[in-house]
């Protein structure tokens, strides 16, 4: 049906008869003649409508916004003065020889170039969401993404293999999806919230080198990064250790970058530690683009009088830490106060402050509710310690070492954004040596990182000496502050597999019940293996710009997991529930409630 794209038709083609489709992004009338943006998705056209074509210009008439066209005519310089530099076709128009309308158009629930449309519209109707020009670029960029990202992997020999959909809990952390089978009456399939366990035995299978493009599904919180169904580059490799898969991931990441986005990343990516990362930036997966870093300061503080820094200065779960906010001096009493609150949000009970305006005045020349607590020798340390300058402003977290070291991390993060010090750069980052375990205290028992098919540094006793201590073959991928990948080593042992999984408090029956077929295949000739699984949402998303991953997801969930279009999930009959041998509890619905959801529709 088309000669050319819409946006394509250039003065190279002047004089030259085109065939275009696309839909009416504007239409004007200007005094008897009739100017229509036709848009698809390489850009828009003009296209000219005169009188003197009496039944074009009749039908054109009627032409409204997303009408469907198909225009045939010719190209012809725009006159003096008309030219659109912002278009690639802006020096040219078609003179409409043929017009027909292939669809017309109801008018839309939301104009496409209003911004203000809330996104609950924007996804009841996506097909017309998908129409605007910055859903298209995002839609397309992601494609390029998985194509680069295969071509790439094929090229490296991995065997693109899938896996199944139905299947058996895969434990990553999150809840399962399940699905009741028909056939085997009361029993359930989950849905996979990664292709783990099966990756692996592919490995024990000989298959060398695995990649998937996985779909996985969580049933956990949403957020802006997080959707109950998302799409994972799934990769696993035989015979490697943690450098050649860090390595093998790097020069994927960087080559895509360049191909994608014509970025070169840094070379090589930097690495960190867990601990490191904690450490300085008060999270594990720190954005590099802030130069902003805590500084603990416990050691200056285990004797004041403020019980405040004291008593966690002195505790070995205790932190003290410091946030040097330079030129942060500057900043109002309310500015301050009003990142208390911000805090306090992931527990914190307070945060003290000190401003440094003259500090060759010692104690008279900083400016804080707090000095008042602290000796000399302790406000020498602590300038000391975080270099202060004059004009500078400290932030004080004080208290255990997880809550602080979060609402710290967050500060961090909400002060880089505040005053504008986020770089604009991409910082790729490895975190490493992560801890196997975290102790869970409410079921007393421990809790593993990563998954628990990661393997340890150690041996099976190191292990079972000290679990709290043991450090994991696991490692993540970060990239400006966004949690990209994540991956490990596996435990390619079946003792060592038996060992983790009894200090997970998996009893012997139970780890039979739920992964018998890896304890056995651990079994029989095990290889050595690891991988990687990278968020390919967040990758893209990342990529365009986009805050949140629905905006390079076709068909999203809300955020209270929800398809609005498709209404899913939706009540089922009673017949279908009876095939699937289920019975539906139902939420009880108050009499007023039931009343509000009918005046809602
Ligand atoms: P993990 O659970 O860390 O590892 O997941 C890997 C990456 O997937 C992305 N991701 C998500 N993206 C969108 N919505 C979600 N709900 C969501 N959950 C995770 C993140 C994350 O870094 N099997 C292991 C990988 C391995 O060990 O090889 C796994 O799934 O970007
Ligand atoms: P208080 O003695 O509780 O009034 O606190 C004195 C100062 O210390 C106030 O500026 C509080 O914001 C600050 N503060 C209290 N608890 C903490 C904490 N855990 N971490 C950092 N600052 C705190």
């Amino acid at each position: 049906m088309r000669s050319d794209l819409c946006g394509n038709v250039t003065e190279l083609k002047l004089d030259q008869q085109v065939e275009v489709c696309g839909w009416v992004d504007k239409r004007r009338d200007h005094g008897g003649v009739i100017f229509i943006d036709l848009r698809d998705h390489s850009g828009i056209l003009q296209v000219v409508v005169e009188p003197d074509n009496e039944i074009a210009f009749k039908i054109a008439e009627d032409a409204r916004y997303e009408y469907c066209l198909h225009v045939k005519g010719h190209v012809r310089n725009r006159p003096e003065g008309q030219a659109n530099p912002n278009l690639k076709s802006g020096k040219i128009e078609v003179v409409v020889d043929n017009y027909e309308v292939l669809n017309k158009s109801k008018p839309l629930p939301f104009m496409l170039d209003d911004d203000t449309a809330g996104e609950n519209i924007r996804l009841k109707h996506r097909y017309l969401d998908l129409r605007r020009p910055e859903m298209q670029k995002n839609m397309r960029l992601r494609s390029k993404l998985t194509r680069t990202l295969r071509n790439y992997l094929d090229d490296m020999e991995f065997l693109d293999m899938e896996t199944p959909i139905l299947t058996k809990a895969t434990p990553e952390g999150a809840r399962d999806f399940l699905v009741p089978s028909r056939v085997q009456q009361a029993k359930f399939y989950a849905l996979p919230q990664s292709p783990q366990l099966f990756k692996q035995l592919l490995m024990m299978s000989g298959m060398d080198r695995y990649y998937q493009i996985a779909r996985c599904f969580r049933d956990e919180d949403l957020r802006a990064d997080r959707q109950p169904e998302f799409t994972q580059l799934d990769i696993e490799m035989a015979f490697v250790d943690q450098e050649e898969i860090l390595n093998m991931g790097e020069a994927m990441i960087r080559t895509t970058f360049k191909k994608v986005l014509d970025v070169d990343l840094v070379s090589p990516f930097p690495r960190m530690t867990y601990a490191d990362a904690m450490n300085r930036y008060g999270s594990d997966k720190p954005d590099l683009r802030i130069d902003l870093e805590l500084v603990d300061v416990a050691d200056a503080l285990k004797n004041v009088e403020f019980k405040v820094f004291a008593a966690p200065a002195n505790d070995p779960k205790g932190r003290v830490t410091i946030l040097k906010v330079p030129q942060g001096a500057k900043m109002s009493r309310k500015q301050i106060d009003d990142y208390a609150p911000f805090v306090a949000r992931y527990g914190a009970r307070g945060l003290a402050w000190i401003k440094v305006n003259a500090k060759e005045n010692g104690r008279d020349g900083l400016q804080s509710p707090i000095v008042k607590f602290l000796d000399d020798d302790s406000l020498t340390a602590i300038l000391e310690k975080t270099g202060a300058e004059n004009g500078d402003l400290l932030f004080f977290g004080a208290g255990d070492y997880a809550t602080v070291t979060q609402y710290m991390g967050e500060l961090r993060l909400k002060i880089g954004k505040d005053l504008g010090l986020v770089k604009k750069s991409w910082q790729p980052l490895w975190v490493v040596d992560f801890p196997m375990f975290d102790y869970n205290e409410d079921e007393k028992r421990w809790d593993a990182i990563h998954h628990p098919f990661t393997a340890p540094t150690g041996s099976v006793q190191d292990l079972q000496d000290n679990p709290g201590e043991s450090i994991s073959k696991g490692y993540d991928i970060v990239m400006n502050g966004v949690e990209l990948g994540g991956g490990s080593i596996r435990i390619h042992q079946e003792d060592m597999q038996s060992a983790v999984l009894e200090l997970l408090g998996i009893s012997k029956e139970e780890a039979d019940a739920k992964f018998g077929f890896l304890l056995e295949a651990l079994q029989y000739g095990c290889p050595p293996h690891g991988g990687i699984a990278l968020g390919l949402d967040r990758m893209a998303a990342l990529m365009c710009g986009a805050d949140s991953i629905r905006e390079v997801i076709a068909f999203p969930k809300t955020s209270s997991a929800v398809c609005t279009m498709t209404s899913a999930p939706s009540e089922i009959s009673e017949k279908n529930l009876e095939e699937v041998h289920v019975r539906a509890i139902y939420p009880e619905v108050e009499e007023d409630e039931e009343q509000d959801s009918e005046e809602d529709e």
